[in-house]
C-alpha cells in the first residue's frame, strides 16, 4: 500500500483513564472484532497481565478504515519496561492521549506527553469518560493547554458507551503524519517486541522503516550480524495473517527461524543480508538486569524442573538471565537477574502458576564492585560472596538518576523520602504552575526496596518515578549477617550502609522473630557485622502439637488440620532444624 494511506499510532494514558477500553472500541468500530467475538480487553493477552491491569508485552493490531491502514501499537506502562515503551513509541508517528474527564491531567499523563514529544509524535488529546456526572471536559481542556499542547477541537469520548469513536479515527487520519516513503532504500525494520512460539520459533514484531521484505529473503540482525532466512511474514488483525510482503511504513511480524529471543532483541534493526543498510536505526540498547535474587525450590527435588522452567521463560524474555548457585542454607538454586521488582514478581508468579513450582526467593540485591588490597576488582551479585571486610580496599555501588514528577504540594514529603534513602538532590524544575520535576541521584539499592510504594503513599498516588542507571560510586558498605541458633544463614545476608548497619541489624532481628514460626525448641536470632554481634533476640520453644486438640477419633478433622498445616508450610525452607518462611527472606526490604 502507498505509504500515504498508512498511519501508525499508539494510545497513551494515565492508569485507569480508559486506554484499553478505547482500544477495544476502535477494534470494534473498524470491524476487526464483532461485538460477539469481543472479549474484554483483547489487547492485554496474558492472563497475569489482565489480573494486574498492566501491559507487559507490546501488541500491535492493523485496522482498516476509510481506505486507510491504521496500525495501533500498544505500549507497556511501567518503569521496569521503559525501554520497551520507548521502542514502541519509536515505531509510531502519532499518539492518542487519553485523559479522564473527571480526573484531569495526572502525573503519568504529563510523563507520557513528554515521552511522546521526545519521540516527535503528533499528539491527539482525547477527553474520555464524558458520560460520568463528574466529567468536566472544559477544565481538562484548559489543563492540557496549560501544559503546552496546542488544542483546537477537543475530541470527547465515552469509551464505555462508544461515543466519539469515529471522531478519534478521523483525527488519526487527519493529524498523524503518514510514514515517509522510503520504499527504495535498503531494508531497515525496527524490532519493537518479540516472543517465542514453540512451533515457529521467535516471532518479531516489526515496524518497517525503510525498504521492503519478502519471504525467502536473507536478512541480518544489525547488532550481532547473525543471518537468517525469512520463512513467513504478515500482519495482526488481531490474529496473525500471512502476507506476501511488508513495506516501508507498515507494521507486522517476521518469522525467520530464530530459535531464541536473545538473538532477536527489542530495539535491534533487521536489514537485508545482500543489500544491507549502512547504519542501524538509532536507540538500540542491550538491556542489562539491574537486580539479582536467589531462586530456590522449596523441595530440592524440583531443581531440574526449575531449570527447565527458567530456560523456557528465557526463550520469551531476553532480559531474564540466570546461573546456577548453591547456598549453604537453601541448597541448589539459581541467581536470577531482573529489570526491576515488578519484573521479579512477574517471573516468580509465572514459575509458580505455569510450572507449578513452589519457590523461596531471597531479597534482591544490586551488583557491587569491590576492589581488594591488591587492586583487583570483582563484581558481586550475591551478598553471601562478599569478602572479609579487611580484604576490601574500595566498595562501589550502582547509582541511578531518579526523575520524580509530582504536584508541588508534595515536594516536601518526596524530598524527605529521597534524603532518607541517601539521595543527593540535583535539581528541581517547575513544569507548569503547580507541577514539579525533582532530580535526585540515589543508590539503586535504595530504590529497589519499597521506595516507589512509599513515594506513592506520601503523594497520594500522584508521583511518578522514572530512573536510569548513571554509574558506580564508592560507598561505606558492610555485610550484615544473620545467625540462627549460632550458625550464619547465607541467604539472609545483606549489604547495608555502615552508618545504619546497627539499627538495621536490630530491626531485622526483631522482624525475623515475628516471621519465623516457633519451633519445638528455642531459636536465638543474632545479627552480626563481621564478628561483632549487634542484636540478639530469642524465638521461644513451641509446646503444643497441632493434633493435641483432636481428642482421638475424628479422622476427617485430623486430616483437615494436617492439610491446613501443610498449606501453612507453603514457601517455607528448612534451614538446619529451623523452618523459614518466604517473608523472612524479604524482611530486609521492609522498613520499620
Ligand atoms: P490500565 O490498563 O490499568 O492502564 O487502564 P486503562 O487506562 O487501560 O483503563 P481501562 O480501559 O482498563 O479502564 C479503566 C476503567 O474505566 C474500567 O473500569 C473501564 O470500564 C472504565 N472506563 C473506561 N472508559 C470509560 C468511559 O468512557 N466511561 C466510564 N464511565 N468508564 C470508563
Amino acid at each position: 500500500m502507498n505509504s500515504e494511506h498508512i498511519r501508525n499510532f499508539c494510545i497513551i494514558a494515565h492508569i485507569d483513564h480508559g486506554k484499553s477500553t478505547l482500544a477495544d472500541r476502535l477494534l470494534e468500530y473498524t470491524g476487526v472484532l464483532t461485538e460477539r467475538e469481543m472479549k474484554e480487553q483483547v489487547l492485554d493477552k496474558m492472563e497475569l497481565e489482565r489480573e494486574r491491569g498492566i501491559t507487559i508485552k507490546a501488541q500491535a493490531v492493523r485496522l482498516e478504515y476509510n481506505g486507510y491502514q491504521l496500525n495501533l501499537i500498544d505500549t507497556p506502562g511501567h518503569v521496569d519496561f521503559s525501554y520497551e515503551v520507548s521502542r514502541s513509541l519509536a515505531a509510531c508517528e502519532g499518539a492518542i492521549l487519553v485523559v479522564d474527564a473527571s480526573q484531569g491531567v495526572e502525573a503519568q499523563t504529563l510523563a507520557n506527553i513528554y515521552l511522546a514529544l521526545e519521540h516527535d509524535l503528533e499528539i491527539i488529546p482525547v477527553i474520555n469518560k464524558i458520560d460520568l456526572p463528574s466529567a468536566d471536559p472544559d477544565r481538562v481542556k484548559a489543563q492540557l493547554i496549560d501544559v503546552g499542547l496546542e488544542i483546537e477541537d477537543t475530541i470527547l469520548t465515552s469509551a464505555k458507551e462508544g461515543t466519539g469513536i469515529k471522531e478519534v479515527l478521523d483525527a488519526v487520519i487527519e493529524q498523524v503524519p503518514a510514514p515517509e516513503n522510503t520504499f527504495n532504500k535498503p531494508l531497515r525494520a525496527l524490532i519493537f517486541d518479540s516472543f517465542y512460539d514453540p512451533y515457529q520459533g521467535v516471532i518479531a514484531y516489526v515496524r518497517i522503516k525503510d525498504g521492503s521484505i519478502k519471504p525467502g529473503q536473507r536478512v541480518k540482525m544489525m547488532s550481532n550480524n547473525r543471518e537468517y532466512e525469512v520463512d513467513e511474514l504478515g500482519i495482526f488483525i488481531p490474529d496473525m495473517k500471512k502476507t506476501a510482503s511488508l513495506e516501508a511504513g507498515e507494521v507486522g511480524y517476521i518469522i525467520a527461524g530464530v530459535k531464541d529471543v536473545k538473538n532477536c532483541r527489542v530495539g535491534d534493526t533487521i536489514t537485508s543480508a545482500d543489500n544491507p543498510a549502512s547504519e542501524p536505526l538509532p536507540g538500540y540498547q542491550k538491556i542489562k538486569p539491574m537486580v539479582y535474587s536467589g531462586l530456590y525450590p522449596t523441595d530440592n527435588a524440583d531443581y531440574g524442573l526449575l531449570k527447565d522452567a527458567l530456560e523456557k521463560l528465557q526463550l520469551n524474555d531476553a532480559s531474564l538471565t540466570f546461573e546456577a548457585e548453591t547456598s549453604e542454607a537453601l541448597g541448589f538454586g539459581f541467581r536470577v537477574g531482573f529489570l526491576g521488582l515488578l519484573h521479579m514478581e512477574i517471573i516468580q508468579e509465572r514459575l509458580e502458576r505455569e510450572y507449578g513450582l513452589e519457590l523461596v526467593i531471597t531479597a534482591p540485591s544490586v551488583v557491587y564492585r569491590i576492589t581488594d588490597q591488591q587492586g583487583d576488582m570483582i563484581e558481586i551479585e550475591n551478598p553471601a560472596e562478599f569478602p572479609e571486610q579487611n580484604e576490601i580496599e574500595i566498595i562501589e555501588e550502582p547509582y541511578v538518576k531518579a526523575e520524580i514528577f509530582l504536584p508541588d504540594e508534595y515536594v516536601g514529603q518526596a524530598m524527605e523520602l529521597c534524603q532518607e534513602n541517601r539521595g543527593e538532590f540535583k535539581d528541581m524544575q517547575y513544569i507548569d504552575e503547580n507541577r514539579v520535576k525533582l532530580y535526585y541521584e540515589i543508590p539503586l539499592s535504595e530504590i529497589i526496596t519499597d521506595f516507589f510504594d512509599l513515594l506513592k503513599s506520601k503523594t497520594r498516588g500522584y508521583a511518578t518515578l522514572d530512573y536510569e542507571f548513571i554509574g558506580y560510586k564508592p560507598s561505606q558498605l558492610v555485610k550484615l549477617d544473620i545467625l540462627l541458633s549460632g550458625s550464619p544463614v547465607d541467604a539472609l545476608s545483606t549489604i547495608v550502609h555502615q552508618e545504619n548497619a546497627g539499627s538495621k541489624g536490630r530491626s531485622l532481628a526483631r522482624k525475623l522473630k515475628k516471621l519465623i514460626p516457633r519451633q519445638m525448641f528455642a531459636v536465638p536470632i543474632q545479627a552480626a557485622i563481621g564478628s561483632k554481634i549487634v542484636a540478639r533476640v530469642n524465638i521461644k520453644a513451641l509446646r503444643k502439637n497441632v493434633l493435641q486438640k483432636c481428642y482421638g477419633g475424628d479422622i476427617s478433622r485430623k486430616r483437615k488440620l494436617l492439610e491446613k498445616q501443610k498449606e501453612g508450610k507453603k514457601r517455607m525452607k528448612r534451614v538446619g532444624q529451623v523452618e523459614i518462611p518466604q517473608e523472612a527472606f524479604m524482611a530486609v526490604l521492609q522498613r520499620d
